[in-house]
């Protein structure tokens, strides 16, 4: 076996230790059952991918009904989704692999039709701008408060059903993003407005989660953050604004912060004449402070060490890990030349991959791209993935 870094363990400040830097970002594969429970789909496909890697983020799950964005999201809404939560995260923690769960509101970014009738919501009344996408109701202050709520107690419930941790989704373009943006954020209260004002949703979530974790988990317990460092339309995100933010959300208590792009190394998407990757304007900012997760595009060990290299704590595998659920027993085992690249239809069922997945994928492929990303490639990985 080579003596990659990436095999490393790694002890965060909280106490606890993660056996290695790969980890598994987390991918809605539309197993959920139509209520958001957990199904036996979902736990099959975890097993698969649970034992090798430090850290497995479980797909997106919604901390209000009307926070759900796709069918077949998961939820943790409710009390009663603890159960099977509670054999996701033990399923998940086999051989010493770290659960966490992520926790999502979509706001603007899903329809009418998902949420059963009910209109979706979001920082203001503006539609995202994609076709056929529907104009939300803005939040009250009241219900913005409620929502900052819910995503305390689904960690909770995350620690009642045994995870390690929780990630907050702050990314993608769903609703904490939404709350950043100056493009769907066009609000003229304290939610509104300066860098100040667009970042207090992220960053009381983060506190209430944090005033949670204090009190009621009993052993150490991971608070995770995943930002898109950027957006495209104008107004919209830049990378001065994600810098202020970064700078506040390293002394927020978090314990790491999981960066989403399409392409690890990607440079600004605005901006072309900053010639440096934007993880690495982001690692600088964060000086240390907290660990970064990196993704996208990543797939062999190469690739993964290149991360480690640059200083980066950890490396996300995950189209690859669709692919080839023993990525790091394979590495260890020096099995090197067996990783899968490429699947074949034929292998899906055998991978824990549904046909729901494969209609998902399409959409990535065909649209901005899941990550909020603008990649030109991204639609060309995405297709490269299920190749016959
Ligand atoms: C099928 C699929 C589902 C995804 N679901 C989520 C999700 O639930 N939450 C999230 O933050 N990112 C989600 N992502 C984004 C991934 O976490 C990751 O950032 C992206 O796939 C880029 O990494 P990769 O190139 O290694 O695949 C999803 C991606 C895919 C392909």
């Amino acid at each position: 076996m080579t003596d990659y870094q990436f095999l490393k363990p790694y002890t965060f400040k909280n106490g606890m230790t993660v056996k290695n830097r790969v980890v598994i970002p987390p991918m809605t594969e539309r197993s959920g059952l139509e209520d958001g429970s957990v199904s036996r789909d979902e736990l099959y496909y975890a097993s698969l991918r649970a034992g090798g890697v430090g850290m497995f983020i479980t797909p997106a799950a919604n901390v209000t009904a009307t926070g759900k964005g796709f069918e077949g999201e998961l939820a943790v809404n409710d009390d009663r989704y603890l159960p099977r939560l509670a054999k996701l995260a033990a399923t998940m923690k086999q051989n010493g692999t770290k659960a966490i769960l992520q926790l999502i509101h979509a706001g603007r970014m899903t329809n009418s039709q998902i949420l059963r009738g009910t209109q979706p919501v979001s920082a203001s009344a503006i539609a995202a701008p994609r076709d056929g996408m529907e104009t939300p109701r803005a939040l009250s202050e009241t219900e913005i408060k409620e929502i900052v709520v819910a995503f305390a107690m689904a960690t909770r419930r995350a620690i009642l059903a045994g995870f390690d941790g929780v990630e907050i989704h702050g990314a993608n373009t769903y609703l904490i993003q939404q709350f950043f943006s100056p493009n769907s954020n066009q609000r003229t209260d304290q939610w509104g407005g300066s860098v100040t004002n667009r970042m207090r949703f992220g960053l009381e979530i983060v506190n209430a989660a944090k005033m949670v974790i204090d009190q009621y988990a009993q052993t150490p317990f991971l608070l995770g953050y995943r930002i898109s460092p950027e957006e495209v339309e104008n107004p919209g995100i830049r990378i001065a604004d994600t810098l202020q933010f970064v700078d506040r959300l390293a002394d927020s208590g978090i314990d790491y912060l999981h960066v989403s792009m399409g392409n690890a190394w990607r440079k600004s998407l605005n901006d072309p004449q900053e010639t440096r990757p934007t993880i690495l304007r982001i690692k600088d900012q964060v000086h240390d402070r907290v660990p970064l997760i990196s993704v996208g595009g990543l797939q062999s060990p190469a690739d993964v060490e290149k991360v480690m290299a640059a200083g980066i704590t950890f490396a996300a595998l995950g189209r690859e890990y669709l692919r080839e659920p023993k990525w790091v027993q394979k590495v260890e085992a020096g099995l090197e030349d067996t990783i899968r690249y490429r699947v074949n239809r034929t292998e899906l069922e055998d991978l824990g991959l549904n046909p729901a997945l494969l209609d998902f994928l399409d959409v990535i492929g065909t649209d901005l791209g899941y990550a909020g990303e603008t990649d030109a490639t991204a639609s060309d990985r995405v297709d490269a993935i299920f190749k016959d």
